[in-house]
């Protein structure tokens, strides 16, 4: 099966009350960490590249390790996201490349740091809407700014003005109907890497109510967690336990995503998670055998640490043992009924 769009992904764990996770990827070893899982629990999945990704790793090689992914496993419905858009010039490049999702980050400026008006933000993903829509791309947009500025996305709020970028549930509804976007990532408290929280978080912090209340509006709006890494002790206890030195820190209970999921959650964003595991399972190998060379000897295990988390998630999500009953629809088809309205 050729690559899918996302739409499909999001509209079949809609009606079936389920989440996707969509794992960040940059070489070989997540994508096949992430089929791995995939295929022995036969889940649906979203696999995306940041702007980074794509630059680290090159357009070229990521699609082809992309159609490679889909030729080895053609059972498994995969969708192909742009994650953090910065301008409809890379949600653009990306469709380019055989994406068939995009998300056009507007809430931030296209420096990717300093918070745009709402204007702004409906004006340029209003454009990448008309534009994938024509192709059967997916758009995914993003209303309110998350916390931190980990990873380089975010513009660095804490605080009161953190709580004052948090999204508005009447602004959200005016964005769906100002835009035509298919997915809505929110801002819900989360940031984005392994530093969310001090400690794990209350309803206070997290602002699970925000998620009901616009799904209330937008019953048939996709939404999206962004920053919704667990962060595990047990994975930062195993990089402390091999040399590393990560302070005692807090991410998104799986609990609460759950409870997102049962509010309208469909897609949630999960990157720093893979990256502890992997982490974890390289300085093992570098602390128990100082002589080891090949590169084989410690990816092998951090593709096996990988392909744990991946697991974990999808059947906490829900996605495991739904693949094979997502529909398949193409581009093509997509790009039908978009233009039926
Ligand atoms: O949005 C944040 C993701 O974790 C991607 O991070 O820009 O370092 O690839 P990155
Ligand atoms: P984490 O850093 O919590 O994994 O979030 C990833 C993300 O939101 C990518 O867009
Ligand atoms: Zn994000």
């Amino acid at each position: 099966m050729p690559l899918t769009p996302m739409r499909v992904l999001l509209d079949h764990a809609a009606e079936n009350g389920y989440g996707v996770a969509a794992f960040n990827v940059n070489n070989m070893e997540q994508i096949q960490a992430i089929m791995a899982a995939a295929e022995k629990l036969d889940a649906p999945v979203i696999i995306q590249a940041s702007r980074g990704a794509r630059s680290y790793s090159q357009d070229a090689y990521l699609r082809h390790l992309m159609l490679a992914a889909v030729e080895l496993h053609p059972r498994i419905p995969v969708a192909m996201h742009q994650d953090h858009g910065n301008s409809p010039e890379t949600c653009l490049s990306a469709i380019a490349h055989g994406y068939t999702s995009c998300m056009m980050d507007g809430s931030l400026m296209a420096d990717g740091k300093t918070p745009a008006t709402y204007e702004y933000n409906v004006e340029v993903t209003r454009r990448v809407v008309v534009e994938a829509h024509k192709r059967g791309v997916t758009v995914e947009g993003e209303l309110g700014c998350l916390g931190g500025i980990e990873d380089g996305h975010g513009a660095g709020l804490t605080g009161a003005e953190a709580l004052a970028h948090l999204t508005d549930p009447a602004q959200a509804e005016r964005f769906v109907a100002d835009t035509g976007v298919d997915a809505l990532a929110v801002a819900i408290g989360t940031s984005h890497g392994a530093y969310k929280f001090k400690q794990k978080p209350t309803g206070e912090v997290l602002k699970m109510d925000i998620i009901a209340e616009i799904h209330r509006r937008l019953p048939r709006t996709h939404l999206v967690m962004h920053g919704s890494s667990s962060v595990p002790k047990e994975l930062i206890d195993i990089i402390n336990e091999y040399g590393g030195k990560m302070p005692e820190t807090y991410g998104v209970p799986v609990e609460e995503i759950q409870e997102g999921i049962r509010h309208g959650v469909r897609k949630i964003n999960v990157d720093t998670d893979n990256r502890l595991a992997m982490t974890g399972a390289i300085r093992k190998v570098f602390a128990t055998n100082p002589g080891e060379f090949d590169p084989r000897a410690y990816l092998t295990p951090a593709r096996a640490a990988m392909q744990q988390v991946c697991e974990a998630r999808m059947i906490a999500f829900g996605q495991a043992g739904q693949a094979s009953k997502v529909p398949v629809r193409s581009l093509e088809e997509m790009a039908r009924t978009y233009a039926r309205g």
